[in-house]
């Protein structure tokens, strides 16, 4: 019997809805947020009454420590709705355990689960209305946490903000992806942030980023800080690669996302009795194994991403095309995601948390 009770979520419903003033049809990725946000400040020690109120502005000190040492992590999650109406979250819970891991990392007091689940439930329900029908359409899920304590003192913030905002989207890349191997910025070191969903760790990767938008790439896989000799994760994504029939994804650490769409397709593909390697893979291997036409597919995963195929790679200058596959992995996992997630297929891991 569990005898933890949940604090009542205060709810404060909004006048009107913004919902008509919105062309489904043309949503840029997270630019349109629904009618209701979650907040709940952190003072005098403790969380303070969580709070559902009408999406708006905040108002914060321009010296908030946030605004100057990016104390702050994030999520990204989706609710999906199905045939019959009903809406539904993917996994959340290990979206709930790794923001409070990242929230360690960062020294920002951890959010009560249950507190959270129920939150994201109530959120999502009210604004149910939101989520679109039709595969590909989802509502993309931003919880957060930012330091509020006013001072700029470097050091560990006493107040902070969780908030959780909603966003409906379609696609994050709307064709394949063209990457640029890293061999000159990093992402992350040994023993810093990089498995933390820390505002930072994005931030930091635009400029790297736009380098390689001007030479005609949208991302950048990263490689290991040392030697830049081992394939770690993309900006948006893990990756996955296939040389022959074999799946192969760099294990995590402290440098790399341990993300749940990451998880989930190694769970697929152990259910397909796909051959699938977690260990490090070098870029020499990479680069040897396209050369011999063995390299078959690279696969971005991740929430907004959901599976994303790369269609070339850049290294040393060179650029190495990869042909499309009748079998696609990418193609399947994308496949056996979605039903699960839109409540097509069974769910046999269960990982569907109906609102
Ligand atoms: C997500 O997939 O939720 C991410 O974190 C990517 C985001 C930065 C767009």
């Amino acid at each position: 019997m569990n005898n933890i009770t949940t604090p009542a979520i205060k709810v404060i419903k909004a006048d009107t809805s913004k919902l008509k003033d919105v062309d489904f049809n043309n949503l840029a990725f997270g630019a349109n947020f629904t009618d209701h946000m979650f907040e709940c400040d952190f003072k005098d020690g403790e969380w303070q009454t969580p709070t559902i109120k009408p999406y708006g502005n905040l108002v914060m000190s321009p010296a908030a420590k946030v605004l100057h040492y990016g104390q702050a992590v994030f999520e990204g999650m989706k609710a999906y709705k199905d045939d019959n109406g009903d809406v539904h979250l993917f996994r959340p819970q290990q979206n709930i355990e790794r923001i409070n891991k990242s929230s360690k990392r960062m020294a920002i007091p951890e959010f009560p689960e249950e507190i959270m689940m129920e939150a994201l439930k109530q959120l999502v329900a009210l604004d149910k209305d939101w989520v679109q029908p039709g595969r590909g359409n989802s509502l993309y899920i931003r919880p957060f946490v930012i330091s509020t304590q006013v001072g700029v003192s470097a050091s560990p913030s006493n107040a902070y903000k969780f908030m959780i905002i909603m966003a409906p989207v379609n696609a994050y890349y709307t064709g394949d992806v063209r990457v640029v191997i890293a061999e000159e910025y990093s992402r992350s070191a040994d023993g810093g942030v990089g498995a933390a969903k820390a505002a930072g760790n994005y931030g930091a990767q635009f400029y790297p980023t736009n380098l390689a938008k001007e030479q005609g790439f949208d991302q950048v896989i990263w490689t290991d800080s040392n030697e830049h000799k081992y394939l770690e994760e993309a900006g948006t994504m893990n990756v996955f690669f296939r040389i022959n029939d074999t799946l192969i994804t760099a294990p995590t650490s402290d440098r790399i996302l341990d993300g749940v769409t990451r998880k989930s397709v190694l769970k697929l593909a152990e259910r397909a009795g796909i051959n699938t390697e977690v260990r490090k893979l070098t870029v020499t291997e990479l680069v040897d194994a396209a050369k011999a036409g063995e390299l078959k597919e690279i696969f971005g995963s991740g929430t907004a991403a959901v599976i994303s195929p790369v269609s070339a790679f850049s290294y040393k200058d060179v650029v190495y095309d990869i042909d499309k596959q009748d079998d696609s992995y990418a193609t399947k996992f994308k496949n056996d995601l979605m039903d699960i997630q839109y409540n097509v297929s069974e769910d046999p891991f269960s990982w569907r948390v109906k609102i």
